[in-house]
């Protein structure tokens, strides 16, 4: 058998179940190489043949919905989403500039950023999401949006990927393999790993040895692939500050008037001086219909 067939079976043997399928005919911007066949797609792209991902169907994203549970700004290039744009390019360049290796210091595995909070409700999910998708129109990248907040799996509803194996099942059974999870998008770059099923025990999943190489699988080998996690709050539970250690880069977000002081600094001291943390306020005090950010980076 050719390496070429062999490439072939692999991929059939891998490819998701079928109802992985959307709904509909994606409607955002797509990769025009998603209709070549696989195995020259592979071939032409010099990816290796174990990436079920890239054989699999495009999931569609349902951008008005994810408006409607608040996640992105309203259509169009109002004074609104403008801004939001704006405050997302500050948020992500020092990220980039770590990532390439030119920042102060150098970091390990600097594409690993998570975003995280000392408390609920402070922004870590708009923030993610709204940076996953800003870092996703940078050409040299892809960025794999993982759902790490188990308990709310907020990434995983607003997708609308509730029910589908994710984090924790590959965590689960070593059979799996962290490529099978990866569900790639019909926005062009993006792809989503989802919380998957719910089960106890959820820190010491995160702090297992077998997270070390899910964290590979899903970006280690792809040099192109930036790795944003949602997470729950670094003070509400334990989870959160195992997932944040093995990140180079983490964005921590200050609500203004909510997050106190105290639980901030009990945030910080959480993590590494080995990594890169940066500092975003949200919900300045202006109107509320408006997105407001403000970001520092260090301590
Ligand atoms: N900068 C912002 N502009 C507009 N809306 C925002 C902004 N930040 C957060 N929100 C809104 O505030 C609410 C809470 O935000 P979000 O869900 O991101 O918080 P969270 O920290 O992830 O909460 P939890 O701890 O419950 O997971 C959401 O409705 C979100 O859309
Ligand atoms: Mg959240």
């Amino acid at each position: 058998m050719s390496i070429v067939e062999k490439a072939a079976e692999k991929l059939k043997a891998l490819r998701p179940e079928p109802q992985v399928s959307p709904p509909t005919a994606p409607q955002l911007d797509t990769k025009s190489s998603h209709s070549a066949p696989t195995v020259q797609r592979l071939m032409e792209r010099g990816l290796a043949a174990d990436q079920p991902a890239e054989a699999a169907p495009l999931w569609h994203v349902d951008k008005m919905a994810l408006e409607r549970m608040g996640f992105l700004p309203a259509h169009g290039d109002g004074d609104g989403e403008r801004r939001l744009a704006d405050e997302m390019r500050r948020i992500k360049r020092p990220l980039l500039v770590n990532v390439t290796g030119k920042g102060v210091k150098a970091l390990a595995h600097a594409e690993r950023i998570v975003v995280t909070s000392a408390g609920a409700g402070e922004g870590k999910s708009f923030t993610a999401m709204n940076l996953a998708l800003s870092l996703a129109r940078e050409p040299d990248f892809e960025v794999l949006l993982v759902d790490g907040d188990i308990t709310k799996s907020t990434i995983t509803r607003a997708f609308g990927l509730d029910g589908r194996p994710g984090l924790m099942d590959v965590l689960a059974d070593e059979r799996r393999q962290p490529a099978e999870v990866i569900v790639r998008t019909d926005v062009l770059n993006l792809l989503v790993v989802p919380a998957g099923e719910r089960r106890p025990l959820i820190g010491e999943l995160f702090g297992s040895r077998r997270m070390d190489a899910v964290l590979e699988g899903l970006g280690g080998r792809n040099r192109r692939r930036l790795v944003v996690f949602d997470s729950a709050p670094l003070l509400a539970t334990s989870e959160s500050q195992v997932l944040a250690s093995y990140m180079g880069q983490v964005v921590v977000v200050v609500a203004a008037g909510h997050t106190r002081q105290q639980a901030l600094h009990a945030s910080l001291q959480s993590l590494s001086d080995s990594q890169y943390v940066g500092l975003i306020l949200n919900m300045s005090n202006l109107p509320a219909s408006e997105n407001h950010y403000d970001c520092g980076y260090g301590y």
